[in-house]
C-alpha cells in the first residue's frame, strides 16, 4: 500500500511489542510514513530490525517498562508518539474455575501495566512539549469475552479500554491525543496459538478450535481474520495529523464481529 514517506517525518516514535504480528506492522508503516521508532521485545535480533532501535525487555515487569522508557528517550531524545501493541492471552481453557489468582496476574501484568507504566514514564515528556499522540490496542473481547479460554485478557483488555478513556480526559487539553484500537481476530501467530491452546485443553483438532472461536465470536461477517497490516493501517491512521480532531475514542476492527454498535 503507498503511504506519504514524510507524514512522520520527525515523530519520534515506541511501539511495544514490535517484532511480530501487529506490532511489527505497525513498526514498518511508520518507518515507511519517516518516524524514528524504538520498540521492544523479549527477543530478537537488532540486525533483523534495520533502522529501528530493538530494546530487549520484559514489559511485563515494572523494571523492564523503565528500560525501556529510558533507552528511548536516550535514543530519540523525545517522545512524540507512543503505540502500546504488546498483549495477548496466556490462560488455560477450563473458564473461571481454571484462573487461579497468578493467572489473573499475568493477564494484568500483560495487557494493563505496560501501558500504565510507560505512560506514566513518558507522558510527561509529551506535555512538557505540549503534543504527543497515545494509542492503546485494547480488543473486541473487551465487550465478548470468549468466556472459556481469556475471561483474564478480556478483562484486562476492558481495564485498558477504560484507562485509555481516563487518559484521554485528563490529556486533550494538554494537546495530547490517546485514542485506542480494538481488533477481533487478527491473523498472527499469536492468534495461531490460542487456536492450539484451545485444542490441546479440549482435546479436539485446530479446525475444531478454530471453528469454536468463530462459533464463540458469532462468526466474522466478512469471511476472514484482519491481517496485521489493515490494523497498522488504522493505527498509523490515528498517529496522523489527519486525525487531528479524533480523541478519546476507540476503533473496532473485527470484519463486523460485534453484532452491536
Ligand atoms: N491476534 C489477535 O487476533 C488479536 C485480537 C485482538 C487484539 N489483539 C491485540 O493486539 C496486540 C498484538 O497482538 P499480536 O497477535 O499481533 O501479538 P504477537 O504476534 O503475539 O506479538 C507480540 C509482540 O509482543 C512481544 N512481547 C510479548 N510479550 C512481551 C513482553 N512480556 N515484553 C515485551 N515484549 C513482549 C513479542 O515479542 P517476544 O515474544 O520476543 O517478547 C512480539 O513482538 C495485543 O495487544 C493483542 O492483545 C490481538
Amino acid at each position: 500500500m503507498a503511504c506519504d514517506p514524510n507524514e512522520f517525518a520527525a515523530r519520534r516514535a515506541v511501539v511495544t511489542g514490535g517484532t511480530k504480528g501487529t506490532g511489527r506492522a505497525v513498526v514498518r508503516r511508520l518507518v515507511s510514513g519517516g518516524a524514528q521508532v524504538v520498540t521492544v521485545a523479549r527477543s530478537g535480533s537488532h540486525e533483523r530490525m534495520g533502522d529501528v532501535t530493538l530494546v530487549t525487555a520484559d514489559l511485563a515487569t515494572a523494571a523492564g517498562c523503565t528500560a525501556l522508557a529510558e533507552a528511548a528517550l536516550d535514543r530519540l531524545g523525545g517522545i512524540d508518539l507512543i503505540v502500546h501493541v504488546v498483549g495477548g492471552s496466556r490462560s488455560p481453557g477450563g473458564g473461571f474455575a481454571a484462573l487461579d489468582d497468578q493467572a489473573w496476574q499475568t493477564e494484568i501484568d500483560l495487557n494493563l501495566m505496560p501501558a500504565v507504566r510507560l505512560d506514566r514514564l513518558l507522558i510527561p515528556h509529551m506535555i512538557a512539549q505540549g503534543a504527543g499522540v497515545v494509542i492503546h490496542t485494547s480488543s473486541i473481547q473487551r465487550r465478548l469475552p470468549l468466556h472459556d479460554s481469556t475471561t483474564g485478557y478480556a478483562a484486562a483488555k476492558a481495564a485498558l479500554s477504560v484507562y485509555s478513556k481516563a487518559l484521554s480526559k485528563e490529556l486533550g487539553p494538554k494537546g495530547i491525543r490517546v485514542n485506542a484500537v480494538a481488533p477481533g481476530w487478527i491473523y498472527t501467530s499469536a492468534a495461531e496459538a490460542l487456536v492450539e491452546r484451545i485444542a490441546t485443553s479440549a482435546g479436539i483438532d485446530e479446525a475444531a478450535a478454530r471453528q469454536r472461536i468463530l462459533d464463540a465470536l458469532g462468526g466474522i461477517p466478512l469471511g476472514r481474520p484482519a491481517q496485521p497490516e489493515e490494523v497498522a493501517e488504522l493505527i498509523a491512521f490515528l498517529a496522523s495529523d489527519r486525525a487531528a480532531a479524533i480523541h478519546g475514542a476507540e476503533y473496532t476492527i473485527d470484519g463486523g464481529t460485534v453484532p452491536c454498535a
